[in-house]
């Protein structure tokens, strides 16, 4: 197993386990550096999204990479305010432009605004017949969401994309994920950095000789979980790329099982207004 290792979507599509998240990186040089940066050190997955503002870098960077576009896994997301059928549409076809690209891998909705997102769904369903998207899936959906869109959905979304660290360990949707064969990434893995002066994990850090960011994202790889990192610091890019060469013990992750608080560091998705 390595970064190019890949969880395989219900479509067939592979999709690389171990991506690069860009959430609160800046458009311009940093979002350009940190981006090319990760596609030096081998990631082959970047997860940008229109809220983040950054599609324009992250476009240049794949550019200026020299990698070849297929060799690449890209994913965006819609912005709650263009949830809608024709919103939808445009709201697409402005990211792809500003990404510089003629087709995403992925594409989620950011957030299960109500009322709104079997519309939304909809779109998604008609663009991807239309070969303009590889994969459709969603962000922040509970499983009662879920439940809601499959009620009338023809394509089952293929990702769900949520908040989930070693404090919001998600079990019980992660369950229902598997059931319905949904792949659960993980957004925001170190807790927004929260987790990393963890007692707990440092001591399992110190045991492998790694950092707690490599025990996470190891955890999360050997959960069969697809997580996405952000920095933009080189030396932890590479080091948050560089967990292919040690196992968590079945103890180990028993013990970081163990250490979930339901915690969230982000916005509550059965109680948000944006
Ligand atoms: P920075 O971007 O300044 O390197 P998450 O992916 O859970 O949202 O966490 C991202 C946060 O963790 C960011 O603040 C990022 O800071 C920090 N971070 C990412 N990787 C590491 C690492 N290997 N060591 C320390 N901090 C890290």
């Amino acid at each position: 197993m390595g970064i190019t290792n890949t969880v395989e979507l219900a479509n067939g599509v592979k999709m690389p386990q171990l991506g690069f998240g860009v959430w609160k990186v800046e458009d311009g040089e940093e979002a350009v550096n940190s981006v090319k940066w990760a596609i030096e050190a081998g990631y082959r997955s970047i997860d940008t999204a229109a809220a983040y503002r950054n599609e324009e870098g992250v476009g240049r960077a794949i550019k200026e990479s020299g990698v070849n576009r297929e060799d690449l896994f890209i994913t965006t997301k819609l912005w709650n305010a263009d949830q809608g059928y024709d919103s939808t549409i445009e709201a697409f076809h402005t990211s792809l432009n500003k990404l510089g690209l003629d087709y995403v891998d992925l594409y989620l909705i950011h957030w299960p605004v109500a009322g709104k997102f079997k519309d939304t769904w909809r779109a998604f369903e008609q663009l991807y017949r239309e070969g303009k998207i590889r994969a459709i899936g969603v962000c922040n959906f509970q499983e009662h969401h879920l439940k809601e869109l499959m009620a009338d959905a023809e394509i089952t979304p293929m990702v769900n994309q949520i908040e989930l660290h070693p404090h919001l360990s998600q079990e019980p949707l992660r369950a229902f994920c598997k059931a319905n064969d949904i792949i659960v990434e993980a957004w925001s893995p170190l807790g927004n950095g929260q987790l990393l002066q963890d007692a707990k994990l440092k001591a399992i850090a110190e045991k492998y000789g790694k950092s707690v960011a490599q025990v996470i994202i190891r955890w999360d790889l050997q959960n069969g979980i697809v997580t996405i990192p952000k920095s933009v610091h080189q030396e932890r890019i590479i080091q948050n790329a560089d967990v292919f060469d040690f196992e968590l013990s079945a103890e180990d992750i028993k013990v970081i099982d163990g250490m979930n608080q339901d915690k969230r560091t982000g916005p509550d998705p059965d109680n948000f207004n944006f």
